[in-house]
C-alpha cells in the first residue's frame, strides 16, 4: 500500500459483508400528543419477527445502492434511502469516505409498516463497519442508528424492546416462548408522516394522555402467553391507518375469521398482523388472507427474532 492511500483504502481488509436484519411488529404502539419538533412521544414495545432483508456492503469507487426482490422497484435507491444514509454517517464520523456499494436483498415489505427501511439502516452500518474494521461499540452505532431514524436502534438490536421518546430509546425486554405471526401485506405503502398526521387530526378535539407501557402486555411477553398478549395488543394509529385505507378493515376481519387470536395494523401500516394460536394456524390464516383477495400476499413467520447479525 502506497503513502497517498487514503485511509479508507487502508480500512478496507474484506471483500465484502453480508448482514441478515429483521422486520418488526408493534405489540403495543401507544402515541401521545405532537410535540413541539412534530414528533409524538411514544410507549413503543417492538417485536422482532423473521421476516429479513439482506445488506451486503463491497468497497467500490464511489457510494451506490442496489435492490433486488418483489418491491425493488419501490425503494428508493439514492442518499435518501436509510442504508446510503447510515454509510455516509458512519463514514463521515470516522473522517473517510463511504466508498461502499450496498446491496439490499429485500424481502420485508416496503412503505409496509415493518421497518423494512430502518432495517436497511441498521444493517447497512453493522455490515459497514465489519468492512472497514472500524469494531464500534454497539453503543456507538446505536447513537447513529438514534440519528438515522425513530425505529432504526431496534432493527439492530432485534428481540424484544420497550422503545420510548420517539421511540429510539429501547429497553430490552425478556421473551419467554415463540409467537406465531401472519402478516398480510397490502398494495401499496402508506406515508408514515401522513399516519401521524392523520392520527393528529383524529385526535385533534381529544384529550391525549401520556403514552404508557401496559404492564400485562409485558408480563404476556415475559410469560411467552400468546392468548393474554392477544387480549393487550394494541396500536393508536390503526384508526388513522384505517380511515387512510378503509380496505384495511377487511382484511383484520378476514384474519379474524380464519381463527386469529388478535388483528391489528402493523405500526404506520397498510401491513396487517395477525397472532395465531401456533405455526399451523398461522399457515391456514395465510391460505384464506391469500384466498379472500383481500390482501397482496400474506406471510407466516414466528418471534421474537434476532436483531441485526453478519452472516458472511
Ligand atoms: O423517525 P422517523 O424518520 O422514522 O420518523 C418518520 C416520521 O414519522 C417523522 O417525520 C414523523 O412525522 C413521524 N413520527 C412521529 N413520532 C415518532 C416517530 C415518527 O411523529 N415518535
Amino acid at each position: 500500500m502506497s503513502d497517498t492511500d487514503t485511509s479508507a483504502e487502508r480500512a478496507v481488509v474484506r471483500d465484502s459483508v453480508t448482514v441478515r436484519v429483521p422486520a418488526k411488529v408493534n405489540v403495543q404502539l401507544a402515541v401521545g400528543a405532537a410535540r413541539p419538533d412534530g414528533f409524538h412521544d411514544l410507549a413503543n414495545v417492538f417485536l422482532a419477527v423473521g421476516l429479513y432483508d439482506e445488506v451486503t456492503v463491497t468497497p467500490a469507487d464511489e457510494l451506490r445502492v442496489t435492490c433486488a426482490g418483489p418491491d425493488a422497484h419501490q425503494v428508493p435507491l439514492d442518499a435518501t434511502n436509510l442504508a446510503a444514509r447510515a454509510a455516509i454517517a458512519l463514514a463521515a464520523r470516522h473522517g473517510i469516505e463511504p466508498r461502499v456499494h450496498i446491496h439490499i436483498d429485500k424481502d420485508i415489505p416496503v412503505a409496509g409498516g415493518m421497518a423494512g427501511g430502518s432495517a436497511d439502516g441498521a444493517g447497512a452500518l453493522l455490515a459497514c463497519d465489519a468492512l472497514w474494521s472500524l469494531g464500534s461499540s454497539e453503543a456507538e452505532l446505536l447513537a447513529i442508528c438514534a440519528e438515522l431514524g425513530s425505529d432504526v436502534p431496534f432493527s439492530l438490536l432485534g428481540g424484544a424492546a420497550l422503545g420510548v421518546g420517539r421511540g429510539e430509546r429501547l429497553t430490552p425486554l425478556d421473551v419467554g416462548g415463540t409467537f406465531h405471526w401472519v402478516f398480510a401485506v397490502a398494495d401499496g405503502g402508506l406515508s408514515t408522516p401522513a399516519v401521524y398526521g392523520e392520527f393528529d387530526r383524529l385526535t385533534a378535539t381529544a384529550d391525549v394522555p401520556p403514552p404508557a407501557a401496559d404492564p400485562a402486555l409485558l408480563t404476556a411477553l415475559r410469560t411467552g402467553d400468546a392468548t393474554a398478549l392477544a387480549a393487550t395488543l394494541v396500536n393508536d394509529l390503526q384508526p388513522a391507518a384505517l380511515s387512510l385505507r378503509p380496505s384495511l378493515a377487511a382484511t383484520l376481519t378476514t384474519g379474524m375469521s380464519a381463527g386469529a387470536l388478535a388483528a391489528l395494523v402493523s405500526g404506520s401500516g397498510p401491513t396487517t398482523a395477525f397472532l395465531t394460536k401456533d405455526a399451523e394456524s398461522a399457515e391456514t390464516i395465510a391460505e384464506a388472507l391469500v384466498a379472500s383477495g383481500n390482501c397482496r400476499t400474506a406471510r407466516a413467520t414466528s418471534a421474537p427474532a434476532p436483531g441485526a447479525r453478519v452472516v458472511s
